[in-house]
This record gives C-alpha cells, structure tokens and sequence, in this order.
C-alpha cells in the first residue's frame, strides 16, 4: 500500500517535470521561428543593422535595461525608436520570442 503510493506520487513527479521541459522547449522551437520570421532581418546572430550597438547579447540587454521576458516583450509588442511595434504577434508569440531572445543572449548567442 505505502509502496504503491510512492511509485504513484514518483511517477506523477516525473510527467510533471517531463511535461515542463517539453512545454519549454517547444516555447523556445516557436520563438526561434517567430524570431526568424520576424525579427531575423534586422536582428540575426542577436546583432542590430540599424543600430548597431543595441545588439539583443547579453551587456547590451543589461546595459539598455531590457534584460528580463516582460521588457524584452514589452518592446516587441510596442517598439522604441527606429524599432517598429510588432503588435500583430500574439501575446504567446512574444512570450515565446522573448523567451528565445533572452535564452540565446545567455549562451551568447
Ligand atoms: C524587468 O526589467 C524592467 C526594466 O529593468 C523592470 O522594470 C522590471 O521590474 C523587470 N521585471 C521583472 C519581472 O524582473
């Protein structure tokens, strides 16, 4: 009985965590696509082509104060300066390509 209990609450442990990585992952596949799709023209490699100094790498998110999901997808969603709004994306569009934005700025793109 208490042996059963355990392997019920081991295996519920493991699908949650499994489910999460999945979720995660398949956030971050949509956001590189959505990121491609979207941004790649004038963001590739998380470099800038208008101007060039406010890359999406890790110093420069920091150094513009943008570094977290919700101001990265906050200028998505409004734009700022020479950046347009990308309001036609959905909000689970940014969360995704934020999400994928901050990652690659971790791992230095
Ligand atoms: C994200 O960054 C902005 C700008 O630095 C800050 O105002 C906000 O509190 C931060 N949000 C979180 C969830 O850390």
């Amino acid at each position: 009985m208490f042996k059963n209990i355990i392997i019920v609450v081991a295996v519920t442990l493991c699908a949650l965590f499994t489910n999460e990585h999945v979720v995660y992952s398949a956030n971050l596949e949509h956001g590189e696509q959505i990121f491609s799709a979207n941004c790649a023209a004038c963001h590739a490699g998380g470099n800038n082509v208008i101007m060039p100094e406010k890359t999406l790498k890790a110093e420069a998110l920091e150094a513009n104060n943008i570094k977290n999901i919700s101001a990265i997808a906050n200028q998505v969603k409004n734009g700022k300066n020479a950046m347009p709004s990308f309001s036609r994306l959905s909000d689970s569009d940014i969360e995704d390509v934020a999400n994928y934005v901050l990652s690659k700025a971790d791992k230095g793109w």
